[in-house]
C-alpha cells in the first residue's frame, strides 16, 4: 500500500531505506546499551562517566528519531521495534551484572566503532540515491565521532 509517495525512484528507495533502516536499529541499541552501562557502572570514575554516557544515550535517541522521520517521509516505513533491534544491530551486547568503569569506556569505543564505521558506509552508498539523506547520515556520523574520541581519551 503506497501512503506517502517518494520523491525517490524504485531503485534509490530501496537504497536508502536499507542505509535508514539499518541506521535506526544500530542508533537504537546504542541508546539501549549506553543506558545499560549507565546504570551498572562501577568504580571511581562513576560520576564522570555516568553522566557522559547519558549524553550519548541522549543523542541516539534524537538522531533515531531524525533517521526514522527521514525514513517516513521517503515512504519508508522505519520499524524501531525490540525484536527487530534485537535481531539486526550491528553492535555487540554487554554482559548483565556491574561494570567497571574502565571496561565501559572500552564497551562504548567499540559501540561507537561500529557504529560509525557502518554510518560511513551508509553515507558513501547514499550520496547517489539521495544527498539529502547522506546529508542527514553525515551530520549524524560526525557527532558520534565527537563521543567516540571522548571514550577513547577517557582510556588513554
Ligand atoms: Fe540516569
Amino acid at each position: 500500500m503506497t501512503v506517502v509517495k517518494s520523491p525517490l525512484s524504485e531503485d534509490s528507495r530501496k537504497i536508502v531505506a536499507d542505509a535508514l533502516q539499518s541506521a535506526l536499529v544500530d542508533l537504537i541499541d546504542l541508546s539501549l546499551i549506553g543506558k545499560q552501562v549507565h546504570w551498572n557502572i562501577i568504580g571511581p570514575r562513576f560520576r564522570s562517566i555516568h553522566l557522559q554516557l547519558d549524553e550519548v544515550v541522549g543523542y541516539a535517541r534524537s538522531a533515531s528519531d531524525l533517521v526514522a522521520e527521514r525514513a517516513a517521509a521517503l515512504g519508508i516505513t522505519p520499524d524501531g521495534r525490540a525484536g527487530t533491534v534485537a535481531r539486526t544491530t550491528g553492535i555487540d551486547t554487554v554482559t548483565d551484572g556491574w561494570v567497571k568503569d574502565a571496561e565501559v569506556v572500552e564497551i562504548m569505543v567499540g559501540a561507537l566503532h561500529s557504529v560509525i564505521t557502518r554510518m560511513r558506509e551508509r553515507v558513501t552508498t547514499t550520496e547517489e540515491p539521495d544527498p539529502v539523506t547522506q546529508d542527514l547520515l553525515i551530520g549524524i556520523t560526525r557527532e558520534l565521532e565527537k563521543e567516540h574520541w571522548m571514550f577513547q581519551a577517557e582510556n588513554a
